[in-house]
């Protein structure tokens, strides 16, 4: 009976311990996924990611926007970042002209334009509202 008890304690704190760094580690990775909606990284992959991801040959491009990373921003940048996207998508800039003479396919519809830039500036406001 002694040796049960002995035996079952720890695995108790194991078990509460484990439970607990599940609960804290569970709404972070949450948070980070609701970043972007499934609708918005599928335009964001399609369209942006090519050029702006960690792997990105255009250092130019991963400088001033890397999408990999985008939810690691710290409030100031993530801000800025959103507002140079719906500015970019506001004058047509992105993506560029000569890759979408390369990759028409990648092109942005009048549609994912409009939910592209709905987001960036919602989430914009929601970061600033935090
Ligand atoms: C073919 C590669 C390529 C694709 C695809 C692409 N970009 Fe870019 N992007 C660049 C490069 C290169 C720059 C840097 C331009 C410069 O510094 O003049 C850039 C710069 C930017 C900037 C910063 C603008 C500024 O003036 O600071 C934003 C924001 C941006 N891109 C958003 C997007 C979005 C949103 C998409 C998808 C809709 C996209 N890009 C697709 C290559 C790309």
């Amino acid at each position: 009976m002694r040796n049960i008890r002995n035996f079952s304690i720890p695995v108790l704190l194991i078990a509460v311990f484990g439970f607990m760094l599940m609960g804290s580690n569970m709404p972070e990775n949450e948070d980070k996924k609701s970043d972007m909606p499934e609708n918005i990284k599928a335009i964001v992959d399609k369209s942006c990611m090519g050029c702006h991801n960690s792997d990105s040959r255009s250092e130019k491009a991963k400088a001033k926007l890397n999408f990999t990373t985008f939810s690691e921003l710290e409030d100031v940048k993530k801000i800025k970042t959103l507002r140079d996207i719906v500015e970019v998508l506001d004058e047509k800039k992105m993506p560029p002209e000569k890759f979408l003479k390369m990759h028409p396919e990648k092109g942005l519809t009048e549609k994912e334009e409009l939910e592209l830039k709905e987001w960036a500036q919602k989430e914009a406001k929601a970061v600033l509202n935090k």
